[in-house]
């Protein structure tokens, strides 16, 4: 990739804006939901719906089918002299036809090249640089996006975190070990104008030697696997040594306060609670941990998932390469593997605090300021007796949601099952009985709890000491999942 000249890129920005390559743009065009993977899409259906031959079809099948196309449909697409684009290494020339050289997707205001699906798995691409990908979204919707001095994207990548932190950042630096991410994080940032970025070639946190961020995001080759086949998510090193190093770094690259949110995957063992092994990542650090687990798979079905994922063909799964990764859990002991994001935040006045569990089924969208909101609560519960709490004002959010299953009775409906939810943000979910469900609703922020407690649920006048306790647990549990909130926080956002 070659930046060109601010006025030859903007060129190129504007003709991508002016052809309405936007995510609703191409998905109305295509008649589908979703982007299109191209290794189990039909390719004629999305030349099928793409031959109008204007300045949108023609960009889709270049960047996104990755088909050639006639050089005057693209010179017209284009507006700019055509030898812009084969000089910025977009198409290359095949007789009167150009190829495209990088695929190209928008997200949100922006676009973002990468390398082309069909390089993928090819001879020679271990450093295939990869797009916008599941665990890119995740890791941006869970990102703190508060005003940070100094933010680090480590493993950018095409620089998607870097350019979405350029959004509260005043400076962000972007790192990577491979230079072709490199390459292409410097062309997103320039196709986009954005110039608060800085790129360094490197590994782990060797290229930011000496700074203090307010920020540090890393969506790491997290992969556990014998393989090393690509930088993109082969790390390299054995088990999950790769992110715990990460994360055990990490701290002394934070200014007071400053978070730190890497996605990782870890090994489980069966004798050991994977909680456990995680509070050895980061104790001692001086920072307060909050691991949000996503998922636990068995080896076998994550084993098969990536060896899928990794292969050009991913039809079959070849038996002696199955077996070989088998071995490796084998002989380390993994059993299964989580994957999920540790969110650590900088702190030397003292006690930190560990907290591990298991995330939502699935987010809504960006939920850093819910995780920003989970470190505040985890604060007030970690200083606050249940005598304290007792005596305070809380209330039920209001994108609470109570849902009832009722079955038919002689006497009418009955319910059989409630159940309690948030509406969005962290939508944590569970089962609630009926006493519970009328003293949340009971909590309007105008009573002590004490006297919430005693007035919403019968023969609690008074509560002895272990029912008091018992409550209070649920509670606590209720507060940490942000359901109830300090009186002064309830405001609405579904
Ligand atoms: C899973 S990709 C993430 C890319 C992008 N940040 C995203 O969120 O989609 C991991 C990135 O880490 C880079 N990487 C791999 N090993 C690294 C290392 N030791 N130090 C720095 N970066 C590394 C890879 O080149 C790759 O770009």
């Amino acid at each position: 990739m070659k930046v060109l000249s601010s006025e030859k890129m903007a060129g190129i920005r504007k003709a991508f804006h002016r052809a309405g390559y936007t995510r609703t743009g191409i998905l109305e065009r295509l008649r589908a939901r979703d982007f299109p993977s191209l290794r189990s899409s039909d390719i004629p259906i999305l030349l099928h719906r793409t031959a109008s031959g204007d300045a949108l079809d023609t960009l889709i099948r270049l960047f996104l089918v990755e088909a050639p196309c006639d050089t005057d449909a693209v010179s017209e697409a284009a507006s700019l002299p055509v030898l812009d684009w084969v000089e910025a290494g977009l198409v290359t020339v095949d007789g009167d036809r150009l190829r495209p050289a990088v695929k190209i997707l928008p997200y949100g205001d922006s676009i973002y090249a990468f390398d082309l699906t069909g390089a993928y798995g090819r001879e020679g691409s271990a450093d295939f640089v990869m797009g916008i990908g599941a665990s890119t979204i995740t890791l941006a919707n869970l990102t703190i996006r508060r005003p940070s001095r100094l933010t680090l994207d480590l493993g950018t990548g095409c620089g998607f975190q870097a350019l979405c932190a350029a959004q509260h950042s005043e400076k962000i630096v972007a790192t990577d070990i491979n230079a072709r991410a490199i390459a292409y994080a410097r062309f997103n940032a320039a196709l986009n104008g954005v110039g608060a970025v800085e790129f360094r070639q490197g590994d782990l946190f060797e290229p930011v030697s000496g700074l203090a961020f307010d920020l540090i995001v890393s969506n790491p080759p997290f992969v556990i696997s014998p393989e090393t086949l690509f930088t993109y998510c082969d790390g390299g090193m054995e088990g999950d040594a790769l992110c715990r190093r990460l994360v055990r770094e990490a701290p002394s690259f934070l200014a007071e306060g400053g978070f730190c949110q890497i996605l990782c995957n870890w090994a489980e063992y069966d004798a050991r609670d994977w909680r456990e092994g995680l509070k050895n990542w980061v104790e001692g650090s001086g920072c307060d941990a909050w691991v949000m687990r996503s998922q636990s798979r068995d080896i076998v079905s994550y084993a098969s998932t990536w060896i899928r994922q990794k292969s050009p063909d991913p039809q079959g799964i070849p038996n002696d390469r199955f077996e070989q990764w088998m071995r490796y859990y084998d002989h380390l002991g993994i059993s299964s593997v989580g994957s999920g994001i540790i969110t650590l935040r900088r702190r030397t006045d003292g006690h930190s605090w560990y907290r591990a569990d298991d995330a939502p089924e699935k987010m809504l969208g960006p939920c850093g300021d819910d995780i920003l909101r989970g470190f505040a609560l985890r604060d007030v519960l970690e200083s606050a007796s249940d005598a304290d709490l007792l005596e305070t004002r809380l209330v039920l959010s209001p994108d609470a949601r109570l849902e009832r299953i009722c079955t038919p009775s002689e006497g009418g409906w009955r319910d059989t099952s409630l159940s309690l939810s948030l509406a969005c943000g962290l939508p944590y979910t569970g089962s609630i009985d009926p006493v519970m469900a009328n003293f949340l609703v009971a909590c309007n922020g105008t009573r002590r709890l004490r006297q919430v407690l005693q007035d919403s649920v019968p023969g609690m006048d008074p509560p002895s000491d272990a029912v008091i306790e018992a409550f209070m647990n649920i509670v606590r549990s209720l507060m940490e999942r942000e359901f109830l909130l300090p009186a002064a926080g309830g405001e609405c956002r579904s």
